[in-house]
């Protein structure tokens, strides 16, 4: 930690504070990550070590956030990462013109590129939002935010907790209590963020889990078995019902949009998770190769942080979920920990 010298607090989430910082003999400027372990006894906590893990296993890829480092602080860690002038968060907040549709394509092919890489290596993000997703200097959109990714396989039997992601872009099936699903959790995400550049608001803004609910059934329709035969399987399936309401076409969820736009939407958000478009066959959609073409990273805006033009728009809620138990098969090099392990 003496090799730095902290610049400022740049944000605190569900998993820790970020800092500012330099390195003090290079000069470089990172964001460093503080997560503290919040007793002793507690050991690491599994997010740090999701985090860890998923990073770890990533090799380079430009719309993922790289992790430079991770050393021991305290009774907790420091992870080290590129700092990110920005988030798409931001971008959606402050711009002072909505988004062109150049622009919202550009976004959405890095953000594509990213998952795509990620779902490749086998890693489900979880929690994918606007908030997430860091701007660089150069306008490169990346990926970042691993505390609750997971490593997953596809034989997989294995049960995995369903209060993941932040609630606006929770998918359908976690909200009726899923402990099995699949990176289809992250692809409904991605739906919920396209809506949210396209309309500079979020898609689906609910107030607590129920209403969330509501506001995707109010969209989409209530859903039947013909259009959702896997939810009779849900464990919360009988224990919620909902009036039956037709689905609204979603060129009128997002107005004065191509068509294209709108297809590519539709394919995200559907109910039954393994028929919503892979991010890599998304990235071949007639969307991507229609006029206008996505703007190029250094045509895209990047907002300071706390920018000058904040308008009242709605806060996205902060993740509110727990964390699953079961972490044995999902731990980090045992050769990093036994370093750190004696430094707590
Ligand atoms: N590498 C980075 N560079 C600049 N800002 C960052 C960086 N990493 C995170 N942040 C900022 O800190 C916030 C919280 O970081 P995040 O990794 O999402 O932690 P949490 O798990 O606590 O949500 C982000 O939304 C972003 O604004
Ligand atoms: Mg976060």
């Amino acid at each position: 930690m003496e090799q730095y010298s902290i610049l400022g607090r740049i944000g605190e989430g569900a998993h820790g504070i970020v800092f500012k910082a330099k390195h003090i003999e290079t000069g470089e400027t990172v964001a460093l990550k503080k997560v503290a372990l919040r007793r002793l006894e507690d050991g690491i906590p599994n997010q740090v070590l999701r985090e860890i893990k998923a990073l770890q296993e990533i090799e380079d890829n430009q719309h993922v956030v790289k992790l430079k480092d991770v050393f021991p602080h305290g009774t907790g860690f420091v992870l080290v990462f590129d700092f990110m002038l920005s988030d798409l968060s931001e971008v959606i907040r402050n711009s002072e013109r909505p988004l062109t549709p150049a622009q919202i394509k550009g976004y959405m092919m890095m953000l594509l590129k990213g998952i795509a890489f990620l779902h490749h290596n086998n890693i489900m993000h979880r929690d994918l939002k606007p908030a997430n997703l860091l701007i660089s200097s150069s306008g490169h959109l990346k990926i970042a935010d691993f505390g609750l990714a997971r490593l997953f396989n596809d034989e997989g039997e294995r049960l995995y907790s369903h209060q993941v992601a932040t609630r606006w872009y929770r998918a359908p099936e976690l909200l009726y209590g899923a402990r099995k699903y699949d990176e289809g959790v992250d692809l409904w995400a991605l739906g919920c963020i396209f809506g949210e550049l396209l309309n500079s608001s979020p898609l689906f803004p609910g107030e607590n889990d129920i209403e969330q609910l509501c506001c995707v059934l109010r969209i989409l329709g209530t859903p039947t078995l013909e259009s959702w035969p896997e939810i009779v399987e849900l464990p919360d399936y009988n224990k919620i019902t909902f009036k039956e309401n037709p689905a609204i076409p979603l060129e009128e969820i997002v107005p004065d949009t191509s068509p294209q736009a709108v297809d590519l939407l539709y394919k995200f958000l559907v109910y039954p998770s393994k028929q919503r478009c892979s991010a890599r066959k998304a990235l071949l959609h007639p969307y991507f190769f229609s006029c206008p073409l996505p703007a190029h990273h250094l045509e895209l805006p990047i907002p300071q942080r706390g920018g000058r033009f904040p308008c009242q728009r709605l806060q996205p809620p902060t993740a509110d979920f727990s964390v699953d138990l079961h972490l044995q098969n999902s731990v980090v090099d045992p050769a990093l920990l036994q370093g750190h392990a004696a430094c707590l």
